[in-house]
């Protein structure tokens, strides 16, 4: 599928609403977001518990409609689009590490990890060749054959990070990636997460409540209650650190 030109944006979502339930249940998720990132950066996501951080990157994920308001996403306009057009777009050209892994638990580490492989019409054998490489590099080289249910939380959150990054997607999304890493496991995930968004025409967004990635951003959203509030860059992020260790 070939994409059309971004102007240096990867995402560009104006004033999306989201509210989930009705009557009593009902909850404003999102009220009106504007959020944008551009292409070749690393770009966190911060904000209290429940400020509709997920909510916001599944919308941009193309894996939760949502009310009103436009998501463009590597130059494609998903709230144009049809859901099956936007699943294919997904699979292609988006990797996607959720909150709870989603890891399949009949599978082992190698099959995980080949799936979006598989889905993009690559053989068996190239997907699980390409699928071990990745593990090797996440430091799981001595679980290839382990299924997720025999692996540590840590363990299974790199599985997960491995098959969102296996067929180098153009974005990368991650929600909460280094929350069960030890210190040394997370500086080298959030390595390998940077060297993957400076890559030419492609974008890391990350979720995270932990400040041991702040380092690592181009760039800050900071979102409350349904909105983004700001986004700051360069000396903003110094002083961001500071105030938020
Ligand atoms: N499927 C759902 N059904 C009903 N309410 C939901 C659903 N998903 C999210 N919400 C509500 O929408 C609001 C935003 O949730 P969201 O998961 O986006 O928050 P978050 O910023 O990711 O929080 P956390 O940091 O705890 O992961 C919350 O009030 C939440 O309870
Ligand atoms: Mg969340």
């Amino acid at each position: 599928m070939t994409l059309p030109p971004t102007n240096g944006h990867s995402v560009r979502v104006t004033s999306v609403t989201k509210t989930f339930g009705s009557g009593d249940a009902k909850t404003v998720a999102l009220k009106g977001a504007d959020f944008e990132t551009r292409e070749g950066e690393l770009h966190l996501v911060v904000g209290p518990s429940g400020c509709g951080k997920t909510t916001l990157l599944s919308v941009v994920a193309g894996t939760l409609d949502w009310d009103s308001g436009q998501v463009e996403v590597l130059g494609e306009r998903l709230h144009e689009m049809s859901r099956s057009s936007v699943t294919r777009f997904r699979g292609r050209h988006i990797g996607f590490i959720f909150q709870q892994f989603n890891l399949i638990p009949t599978l082992n580490c190698v099959e995980n990890v080949s799936v979006p492989l598989l889905l993009n019409g690559h053989s068996r054998r190239e997907a699980e060749a390409r699928a071990r490489e990745m593990l090797k590099r996440v430091g799981l080289g001595e679980k290839l054959r382990a299924h997720p249910t025999g692996l540590s939380g840590g363990q299974q959150q790199r599985v997960a990070i491995a098959r969102a990054l296996v067929h180098e997607p153009r974005l990368i999304i991650c929600d909460e990636p280094t929350s069960a890493l030890d210190s040394v496991t997370g500086h080298q995930i959030m390595e390998l997460l940077a060297g993957a968004a400076r890559a030419p025409g492609r974008c890391v967004i990350i979720v995270t409540h932990d400040p041991r990635t702040y380092a690592f951003a181009d760039r800050i959203t900071e979102m409350e209650d349904g909105r983004v509030r700001n986004t700051i860059s360069g000396e903003a992020i110094q002083s961001f650190l500071t105030t938020h260790r």
